[in-house]
């Protein structure tokens, strides 16, 4: 059999410049052990999901129908302050949420969690308006660049290494948000 024949056509899914991480069934399994720790722990309260867009799109969608309990969703698009490359800790509101919190027990839902700074101060304003409770649900923590040591982060889907990851709603560059795995980038120069 020729090369030509053996190897497999390149497609978005298996870009060279990626490797797989975490596969789609292991991803799967995580987010039933999750929503059912929800499931579990809201019983009786009233509970809403908060997605942080876009990154959550895709683990907000699994969770969601894993969690056995009356709920309701949102969603925040928030931005990051840049200080030169370095993330300022301020964030700017791009999309607000649709209807008021107060009172209602928070769930935040993450793609990832890095410098921490973002959720930081996303908990920070989210809390000024009165929820009775605020957790964090994030599908990937990545916990070497943390710069908010003492932030807690509830609920997690899964603990990676300090390399840049795209797939299941995270990107580079606005691409592979649509990777039905994670997949590490293997050169972020090339992304
Ligand atoms: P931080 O925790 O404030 O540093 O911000 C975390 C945000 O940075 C996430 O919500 C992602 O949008 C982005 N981010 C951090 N690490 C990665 C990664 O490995 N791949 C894609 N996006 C990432
Ligand atoms: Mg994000």
């Amino acid at each position: 059999m020729s090369a030509e024949t053996t190897k497999s056509a390149m497609t978005e899914f298996n870009h060279p410049n990626n490797e797989l991480l975490i596969a789609e069934e292991d991803i799967a399994r995580r987010i039933k052990e999750l929503g059912a720790e929800i499931t579990a722990e809201y019983a009786g309260k009233e509970l809403v999901l908060v997605g942080v867009l876009k990154g959550s799109c895709v683990f907000m969608a699994d969770l969601m129908r894993a969690i056995d309990l009356p709920m309701a969703i949102d969603f925040m698009a928030v931005s990051s302050y840049k200080d030169g490359m370095k993330s300022s800790g301020d964030v700017e509101i791009l999309k607000d949420l649709s209807k008021p919190i107060r009172d209602k027990h928070v769930i935040i839902v993450e793609d990832i969690v890095d410098t921490g700074l973002t959720l930081t101060r996303l908990i920070e304003i989210l809390d000024s308006r009165g929820a009775a409770s605020i957790k964090i649900a994030s599908f990937l923590d990545k916990p070497e660049p943390r710069i908010k040591k003492e932030l807690k982060i509830d609920y997690t889907g899964f603990v990676i290494e300090n390399n840049f990851v795209v797939g299941y709603g995270l990107d580079a560059a606005g691409r592979y948000r649509n990777l039905p795995f994670i997949a590490i980038v293997k050169n972020p120069a090339e992304a």
